[in-house]
């Protein structure tokens, strides 16, 4: 294999504990997209990397040692993937969360008996049926499929293609979260088919609704959240644009035998601006909008929407109300976040409580020295 050689400035970040060298760190590189040796600028070896040929992010450090990335190799990785997430009360949650796996650019969530797998990088991407096979058997599940549609993988040169490698995987696979059933949609739903990242956060806001009370989940998907507050609420209304989300909502609610949950298709800023003209007042809401801010540049946009939202958010709460409200953007970090809503609560012109922060599920891992493994943010509020 055709070694590349790094900086000492590429040198020092793996020394630091981020597994990314830049392109602009790299001194020589003639090699193909795959495995490669890397060596520092003195030309010794500091580890084996998945190598991206027309990636800004040119190396991903796979292995320090020189053993051999095989079979048996993936096997154990993921073995102590699989341990890392022993008793998680569910089943669906995320079996591998890339860099913080020491596994990067590799994605695998667990549906029930069926896997969902994305390949993040050119690099993975050519060991694709080692992966594959090394899930298999040691997963054994009735069907792996590549949900390689992710727009990320453009960066790396890549198509981008759902396709099925192993076995059969159904369009709707029903799992279980906590005492909620619900409908994943592997195939065509949104990321690999549900938003496994909030999990404990659901499990929480079902806990923290108000009983008898007044329930809204807005950005509500396939009514994840809105399954777990109506268990306690009075009436839910689920709010969110996607038709099909909210078809598989009501499908969901049936699931669980639940008859309070209102489906409603709209717009959100527009919906909580109405709730404010009409002085509306629910007991519990959850805000769960998507991404704001898909890149740095983007972020000060970001901030006003989600002032925006937050801001009629805690307008509408009735007294003593919990407002449990997230952000998944990367790039506004916990600061900025709890800035925003300082600044919407003080707008709001009524005393909030900050009562908890809370983020990802602990199956999608936080590595301190990798920021890029932390994206999810919330918080629970409370109104006086
Ligand atoms: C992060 S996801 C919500 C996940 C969901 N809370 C769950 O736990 O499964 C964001 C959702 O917002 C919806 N959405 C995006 N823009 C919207 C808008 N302007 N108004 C309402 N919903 C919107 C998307 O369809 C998506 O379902």
């Amino acid at each position: 294999m055709t070694p590349v050689r790094v900086t000492a400035r590429g040198a020092e970040r793996w020394a630091r504990g981020h597994p990314w060298i830049y392109r602009s760190d790299v001194q020589e590189d003639r090699a193909p997209a795959g495995l490669v040796p890397v060596h520092d600028p003195r030309g010794r070896f500091i580890g084996q990397a998945l190598h991206s040929p027309a990636s800004e992010i040119r190396l991903r450090l796979l292995e320090r040692s020189e053993r051999p990335v095989d079979a048996a190799w993936w096997r154990e990785r993921f073995a102590a993937a699989v341990a890392r997430r022993v008793g998680i009360d569910a089943t669906a949650y995320r079996l591998v969360h890339a860099e913080a796996d020491a596994l990067p650019s590799l994605i695998v969530d667990r549906y029930d008996r069926w896997l969902v797998v994305q390949l993040l990088s050119a690099g993975l991407e050519t060991m694709r049926d080692t992966v594959v096979d090394a899930l298999d058997e040691l997963c054994r599940p009735g069907g792996i499929l590549l949900r390689n549609d992710a727009a990320v993988r453009r960066r790396e040169g890549l198509d981008q293609a759902v396709t099925l490698a192993r076995g059969e995987v159904p369009r709707a696979v029903e799992v279980r979260e906590g005492g909620v059933r619900y409908l994943a949609a592997p195939w065509d739903g949104q990321k690999t088919g549900a938003f496994l990242d909030q999990r404990p956060n659901r499990l929480l806001a079902g806990a923290l609704a108000r009983p008898g009370g007044r329930a809204l989940d807005c950005f509500a998907y396939h009514g994840s959240f809105a399954l777990h507050l109506a268990g306690r609420a009075a009436t839910v209304l689920a709010l969110d644009s996607s038709p099909e989300a909210l078809e598989r909502g009501a499908a969901n609610a049936a699931l669980n035998g639940l008859g309070n949950i209102e489906w409603r298709e709209g717009d959100a800023f527009e919906a909580l601006r109405a709730f404010a003209r009409q002085r509306e007042r629910f007991d519990t809401i959850v805000l769960d909008p998507p991404a704001f801010a898909k890149h740095r540049a983007a972020v000060a946009g970001a901030l006003r929407g989600y002032h925006e939202i937050n801001l009629r958010a805690m307008r509408a709460l009735a007294p003593g109300g919990t407002l449990l409200t997230a952000s998944c953007s990367f790039h506004v970090r916990l600061p900025e976040f709890l800035a925003m809503l300082t600044e919407a609560a003080a707008d709001s012109g009524r005393r909030i409580y900050l009562r908890q922060i809370l983020g990802q599920g602990e199956d999608h891992p936080e590595v301190l020295t990798i920021p890029e493994t932390s994206y999810l943010k919330a918080a629970v509020i409370q109104a006086e």
